[in-house]
């Protein structure tokens, strides 16, 4: 039977079928063949995501001295259904990552149809001609239950079936630089093991040449700029893969200003991911109960963290919005604790902190439907049936990437609280995680499980009208900082609406204006972490009374 791939404008593409590979892999032969004779080296990366589509664009567009193009990269892409769309996307040079960052279609486009530097493709094949693979591939961590991370393990499928095939198809002078963030102990504890055994088998006898170095990319404003310009840590697991993943490193990001720290073995370089992620987490985390707080005590946590930021030394203080979503957060400080049992063999619990920074953060956005629900009982509406429009179904504000976001839980939790729910995003077109809910992000590991009545989401489709979107809601949920929602007029909104409505903040997007004049219109306002809005709430009720107060007697409240 065919099979088709549906990229997310909904092109259809057929997936490659046996007789394609051999065609592919002659032309990659082709197109390595001229390359080499440029004196360029040859660059796999493994895995078109939202890491591997621009770590593979950045080393394209590397120059030396003289601007002339050193990589020549190849793409290389699984072709199954859910991702095959990729490949035929980006060799037209079309970027297979929405962004906010205008030099990711400006740098995939210049490497694809200017440069000629980059190319994708699905076969492995394409291994047997690298110098370099970069390992960009997923290696997830599966929860099994909602706010438990310590229940859960460590899912290396895809990591370790990519370094099967690696090691079945690379020559031994390859150098193996995996970026993928893994559980500490990773490199030379799984991969270098299923490396050894596969060039035993193949009769190679050298040592493989495998290296750790971590992505910090931000798919946000900056992305390309994340990735090149940006300091890195890395490792090898012996003196020539550290030369080599030097030397790599040195060539295609920048180095001279953003300098390198080289660490004396992998598991180091990939512990620093694991901290410098559950660091984060946790100062995130941290707020929650602050949050809670300045909710029920009348103080903006906002202006407080305003003024707290001030302070060099707290300048990273930073508000923790509905959740903590994004693919690595919620997840990366659970790949050291898989790892410490899993991995090295011990059975003491020492993590408190790690775990319970995650835990905060994974039901955090679950706050968002009570907010929701005490906002619709003060205009005496029931919850159930209501029509709430969420706006943002990304984990941050302009970017497209929904994986793990607040927003998702904000939608699960309502529904099984019997609203209605529609989305907006103008960075989303699908949201895979409920019209695939069954299979997506991992098969049977969909937050589904974790609620009742879901089965409806799967046609949740993301409106691109915010017009439309808003007629007849009865509550808006802000819930990501997308610019396009930083500056809504309450009037427009209102009117939009048809009437008064309840409005929840969940990033601190609504300053006091805006909150008074939506109290002015009727509507009922919450919002995380800002309690003072009860005092706007009794600022606007006294001066409607004062107003009443002072009409003249016979005059009718209609003509005021
Ligand atoms: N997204 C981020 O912001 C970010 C930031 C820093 C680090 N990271 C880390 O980088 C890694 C990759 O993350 P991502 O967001 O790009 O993930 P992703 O799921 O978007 O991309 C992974 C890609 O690898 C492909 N793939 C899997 N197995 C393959 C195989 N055998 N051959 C070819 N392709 C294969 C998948 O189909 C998918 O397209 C993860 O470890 C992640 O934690 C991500």
């Amino acid at each position: 039977m065919t099979e088709y791939s549906l990229s997310p404008t909904g092109e259809k593409f057929q997936l490659p079928e046996q007789e394609d590979y051999t065609k592919e892999f002659k032309r990659l032969q082709d197109l390595v063949n001229s390359q080499r004779t440029l004196g360029r080296e040859i660059v796999v990366v493994m895995g078109l995501g939202f890491v591997g589509a621009v770590m593979a664009a950045v080393v394209a567009d590397a120059e030396d001295g003289k601007g002339s193009a050193t990589k020549f990269v190849i793409g290389m892409q699984r072709p199954s259904p859910r991702s095959y769309w990729k490949t035929p996307l980006l060799n037209r040079g079309i970027s297979p990552v929405s962004s906010e960052d205008p030099e990711v279609l400006l740098i995939i486009n210049r490497c694809v149809n200017g440069k000629k530097t980059l190319i994708a493709t699905y076969t492995h094949d394409a291994l047997k001609l690298a110098d370099v693979v970069v390992v960009d591939v997923q290696c997830d961590y599966l929860k099994e239950s909602l706010g438990n991370v310590c229940d859960g393990r460590a899912d290396m499928d895809a990591l370790e079936e990519s370094l099967e095939i690696i090691a079945q198809n690379i020559s031994p002078q390859t150098l193996v630089l995996i970026e993928t963030t893994v559980a500490p102990g990773t490199t030379e504890q799984i991969a270098y093991p299923i490396i050894k055994k596969m060039f035993r088998k193949r009769g190679i006898e050298s040592d493989p040449l495998l290296a750790h170095s971590f992505e910090r990319v931000m798919p946000g404003r900056n992305y390309v700029s994340s990735i090149r310009d940006f300091w890195r840590v890395c490792s090898g697991v012996n003196e020539e893969a550290t030369r080599r993943v030097v030397k790599f490193l040195r060539e295609v990001i920048n180095t001279e200003k953003y300098p390198l720290t080289v660490l004396d073995k992998p598991i180091e370089s990939e512990t620093a991911k694991i901290v410098e992620n559950s660091f984060r987490a946790t100062i995130l985390a941290f707020l929650d109960e602050w949050s809670l707080f300045a909710e029920q005590n009348g103080v903006d946590l906002i202006k407080v963290i305003n003024a707290i930021k001030v302070r060099p030394t707290h300048s990273n203080i930073i508000f923790p919005g509905p959740g903590i979503g994004g693919y690595c957060l919620p997840k990366d400080g659970g790949l050291g604790l898989w790892a410490y049992r899993h991995i090295h063999g011990f059975e003491d619990n020492i993590f408190k902190i790690t775990p319970l920074a995650i835990d905060i953060n994974d039901t955090r956005s679950l706050h968002v439907a009570q907010l929701t629900r005490d906002a619709l009982r003060n205009m005496s509406r029931p919850i159930a049936s209501a029509e709430i429009l969420v706006l943002g179904a990304s984990y941050r504000e302009d970017v497209g990437d929904t994986r793990y976001s607040g927003s998702e839980l904000i939608v699960r939790r309502l529904t099984e609280m019997g609203a209605e729910l529609r989305v907006h995003d103008p960075y989303v077109s699908h949201w895979w995680e409920f019209e695939k809910q069954d299979e997506y992000p991992a098969s049977s590991h969909g937050l589904n499980r974790f609620f009742r009545g879901q089965e409806k989401l799967k046609d949740l489709r993301v409106e691109q009208d915010l017009e439309k979107a808003l007629h007849g809601i009865d509550a808006l949920i802000l819930a990501v900082r997308h610019k396009h929602y930083l500056n809504l007029d309450p009037d427009e909104v209102v009117k939009n609406a048809g009437g008064p409505i309840a409005v929840i903040d969940c990033f601190g997007i609504l300053d006091d204006k805006k909150i008074k004049r939506y109290f002015e219109l009727g509507c009922e306002v919450k919002g995380l972490g800002r309690g003072h809005v009860k005092r706007i709430k009794d600022q606007v009720r006294d001066e409607k009374e004062k107003m009443l107060i002072n009409i003249p007697l016979g005059v009718e409240i209609s003509k005021i």
